[in-house]
Parts: C-alpha cells; sequence; structure tokens
C-alpha cells in the first residue's frame, strides 16, 4: 500500500504527541491483512506461546479473567466460536510470526517519525485482538507506549488520566514489577475524569504513557489492532518507576522521587538493571493457568478443563 496509514494527520497533533490522548483515521483495512478469512490463516499457525485467549466476568469493579487454549481447531472454528461466546484472542508480537505484519508495524511507526520531529521508537510491537459481541477489557494500564487501533465492529474506550487517584506509583510499580497482571485498582466514579471514544472501523487512539483504560464492546464481532512502542523517554520513565518499586518494597523508601533528570535516572537505571538480573523478585511474580478451551460446539463456545499452568 503506497498511501499513508493516517488519513487525517495535521501538523499541529506534533506539538503534544504523546502528552494528549489523540483520535486519528487510518487505512488498515486497505492492507487486505485483517479480512475474517486473513485472520483465520494468522490464528491457524498461531505458536501457543505467542497468543492469550481469555474470557471474563461481568462486573467492572471486580475484574476476573480466565486463561484458554484454542488447540485443536483450525483458525475459522475459532474466530467462529469468539464470535458467537464471550472472549478475546490477543495475538501477540504477530511481527514475528508473519513479516507482512512487521512490514506494516514498521510503516506505522516510520510514519509518525516522520510526522513527529524527535520521535524515535524502538522495540516496535503489534497484537492483533478478534474479541466477542459485547466483552469487557477490564481497567489496566500498559507499561509501553500505546496505540489502539480499530478495524471491524465497535467499541466503547475509556481513557484515564495517568496519575492518582486514576494510577498511583505503587499500581503503577506493581505492574512494572510483574507483582500483578496490568489490573490496577478502579471505581466507577474514576469515569468522570475519563476520556470516553465508541472506536469505530478506521478509528485509533494514541494515549499519553501508562494512562489506565478499559474497553467495552458493542454487540459485534471486533477486530482491533494494538500498537507498542518504546523511546529513550520511556526507557528512563520504566528505570525510574521499576527502582521505585524496588525502594519502596525492599528498603522501605515510602515516597521515591519520579523524575527522570539525569541525577535520578542514571542510578535507578543501574538498580533496574542490577535488580532484575538478580531476579530476587521472581517469587512474586504472577503464575498464568488455562483452565477452559475453545469449543466451537458448545453454546458459549468454550468449555471448562482441568487448570494446567502455561509454560
Ligand atoms: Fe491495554
Amino acid at each position: 500500500m503506497n498511501k499513508s496509514i493516517i488519513s487525517d494527520w495535521k501538523p499541529e497533533y506534533a506539538d503534544n504527541f504523546s502528552q494528549v490522548s489523540l483520535l486519528l483515521h487510518h487505512r488498515l483495512s486497505e492492507t487486505g491483512l485483517f479480512t475474517k478469512e486473513r485472520l483465520s490463516k494468522l490464528v491457524d499457525q498461531y505458536p501457543s506461546e505467542k497468543y492469550n485467549i481469555t474470557t471474563m466476568g461481568y462486573d467492572v469493579e471486580n475484574p476476573l479473567w480466565r486463561e484458554g487454549t484454542k488447540e485443536g481447531f483450525s483458525g475459522a472454528e475459532v474466530i467462529d466460536a469468539i464470535e458467537r461466546g464471550r472472549m478475546w484472542l490477543n495475538m501477540r508480537a504477530v511481527e514475528t510470526v508473519d513479516p507482512e505484519y512487521g512490514k506494516l508495524l514498521n510503516k506505522i511507526f516510520d510514519e509518525f517519525e516522520g510526522y513527529v520531529p524527535g520521535f524515535e521508537t524502538f522495540k516496535r510491537k503489534m497484537g492483533i485482538l478478534v474479541s466477542s459481541p459485547k466483552v469487557q477489557v477490564f481497567y489496566h494500564a500498559d507499561v509501553p507506549g500505546q496505540s489502539l487501533w480499530q478495524v471491524e465492529g465497535k467499541k466503547r474506550v475509556y481513557v484515564y488520566p495517568n496519575e492518582a487517584p486514576y494510577l498511583k506509583p505503587e499500581s503503577l510499580e506493581s505492574i512494572i514489577l510483574g507483582e500483578t497482571e496490568e489490573e490496577i485498582p478502579y471505581e466507577r466514579s474514576f469515569d468522570d475524569g475519563a476520556q470516553v471514544y465508541d472506536l469505530k472501523p478506521g478509528e485509533m487512539v494514541h494515549w499519553p504513557l501508562n494512562c489506565p483504560h478499559r474497553v467495552e464492546n458493542e454487540d459485534c464481532l471486533n477486530i482491533s489492532v494494538t500498537t507498542e512502542h518504546w523511546t529513550s523517554d520511556l526507557r528512563k520513565q520504566f528505570a525510574v518507576n521499576y527502582a521505585n518499586g524496588v525502594l519502596r518494597r525492599k528498603f522501605g523508601v515510602s515516597e521515591p522521587s519520579q523524575s527522570t533528570n539525569k541525577w535520578s535516572v542514571y542510578p535507578k537505571a543501574a538498580m533496574a538493571v542490577g535488580w532484575r538480573k538478580l531476579k530476587l523478585d521472581k517469587k512474586n511474580q504472577v503464575v498464568r493457568k488455562v483452565d477452559f478451551k475453545v469449543d466451537p460446539k458448545s453454546k458459549t463456545g468454550i468449555v471448562d478443563i482441568d487448570a494446567y499452568v502455561k509454560s
């Protein structure tokens, strides 16, 4: 595709890119990479260590979710089960599974780097989410820079400020240290402070680093894409928050600074690297178990199985 991926970029967006949430329009569907037929083929070959298939509870304030497996079924059967059931399939790091998506991912970020002076990205990643009608993704925050692209179906996306009470520093540290799987405390009243987007096919949202968000699908199958990236600034913030998490937990420091000026960041970056190498915090890490499998014949699209730990 020779056309730009973003169809409505304006030069003034560069002024506060990644500082405020931004809704843009895109041409991902014109690539042909996100049709049901193309995705069925992709699902067929998707390695088990790179996807999550997840079903979830109904209470937005009480996040409950379960991990499953799609083994034994074709991509078309899995997508059919998702369309009738209550789950999402997240194919992570799709650029490592099929190079066509890798080319697209690079085109996307090369384009943004052309638009925004000084924006230089690395560790770019793409995920594809195929999700059932009416499912939700609970309130959570992600560690890298994030964008959500809608290709098919509609969903409501709530984006919250990346500061207390929406995101307390200790919650962010827990995510970064791997103590929690991205979920953080949520109260309904937070919605008053959210920016709400009813995302339609051809729209995408990019929000500032670590902004908590949650998603509710409308009553239709959704095909969405997530992109992730790092920049040197994001890496500095990660190092500071990682080290702060260690200082707070292991050394009793109650209010460590989130400053990323060089006198704060260099020792903390060294500490983050050292601590990760020691793996002293391994025992607190979340263990994921699989306890259902996709079953296209069942009414809900899934069936329970004996739980096992996913490698
Ligand atoms: Fe997310």
